[in-house]
């Protein structure tokens, strides 16, 4: 740590950082000025060294993302030397690239970045890193590779088992819809380019990708966008969004058509209140654990604000959830 940085740093937490423990969720349309918030930070034992770790998070308004905020407070809540400082771009990539720059020159000592979109973010990331601060990109990736590490689960390998999985449902002849998450993101990227491979249409000639739109990860555009594609298509077999939000949204299209027993619905995420919940309830027919890397990020920083030398890139597993599976807390893909 710059020791010449702390009571600046600290100043920064105690300004900008607002509430202890508060979450920042503004209502949409709220001025930014709510988007930070602190947590931590408890009663330091002597000679400890206190950290302050920026987390720059891309929109709290999908509970997924509500659950890595989570995760990082449950991990960092064991370390009272840690103080969080938490910025919600409210999914604007320019608000984010500003926050960044602002917990940058606020010298945090660690910065956690869950960036929207990889080319918009790609630079002010690199340009962290250049100024020595370790960069932990959590879940959506930036281009290149100037930042210190990068945690998340394998979504070309989710994909291409939600494509294989698409496919035993679908049996030998159907029509397939395909939702995705926001297209520059990598993990709308990802998740797209590992389904075609593992649904493997050139092989599998009694298959047809029907419909395709980018629902940007969002519940009613993908209902939106589903509109559509009942109204194209008088038979829809099998449904693929690219997380829980976007299948659920398709699945209540379908319902308001009166069509959803016609189709299956595959998605991702796996949060136990959401997609989980909706496998039990008979409303998807799968989902697969996208987890959110909060407590890996935190153990992570951890390391790098010791000195310590971590691996450029961490993978985190999933699990696929099915009716036949779910009581049992779903199966590890290995
Ligand atoms: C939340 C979310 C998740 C998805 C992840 C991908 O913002 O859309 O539903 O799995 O982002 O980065």
């Amino acid at each position: 740590m710059h020791a010449r940085d702390f009571g600046r740093r600290l100043a920064f937490v105690l300004v900008l950082g607002g509430c202890h423990e508060k979450a920042s969720a503004p209502a949409p349309g709220a001025s930014p000025a709510a988007t930070t918030s602190t947590a931590g930070g408890g009663p330091v034992a002597a000679g400890e060294r206190k950290l302050v770790i920026g987390v720059s998070q891309c929109n709290l308004g999908e509970p997924w993302r509500v659950q890595m905020n989570a995760d990082l407070k449950t991990a960092a809540r064991k370390h009272p030397n840690v103080t969080l400082v938490f910025k919600d771009a409210q999914n604007d990539s320019l608000r984010q690239r500003a926050q960044v720059e602002e917990l940058a020159a606020a010298h945090v000592d660690v910065l956690v970045i869950s960036p929207k979109e990889a080319a918009p973010l790609t630079k002010p990331v690199a340009e962290v890193f250049h100024q020595k601060i370790p960069v932990i990109v959590l879940d959506r990736a930036v281009d290149g590779d100037e930042f210190t590490t990068f945690v998340g689960a394998d979504n070309q390998r989710i994909g291409r088992e939600a494509g294989k999985l698409v496919r035993e449902l679908a049996g030998a002849r159907a029509n397939i819809v395909e939702l995705e998450g926001l297209m520059t993101s990598t993990p709308g990227q990802d998740r797209h380019k590992g389904f075609r491979e593992g649904l493997d249409l050139a092989n599998h000639p009694g298959l047809e990708l029907v419909f395709e739109a980018d629902m940007a990860w969002l519940e009613p555009n993908a209902r939106k966008e589903m509109e559509s594609a009942l109204a194209a298509h008088r038979k829809i077999d099998v449904v693929y969004a690219h997380n829980d939000p976007g299948a659920h949204g398709a699945y209540l299209a379908a319902k308001a058509a009166g069509r959803e027993h016609e189709m299956k619905f595959v998605g991702i995420d796996a949060l136990p209140q959401e997609g989980v919940r909706y496998v039990k309830d008979g409303i998807l027919d799968a989902t697969f654990a996208y987890p959110t890397g909060g407590a890996e990020a935190i153990a992570l920083a951890l390391e790098l604000a010791a000195g310590k030398t971590v691996p450029h890139h961490v993978t985190l597993g999933t699990r696929l959830y099915t009716k036949a599976n779910v009581d049992q807390g779903g199966e590890a893909i290995q």
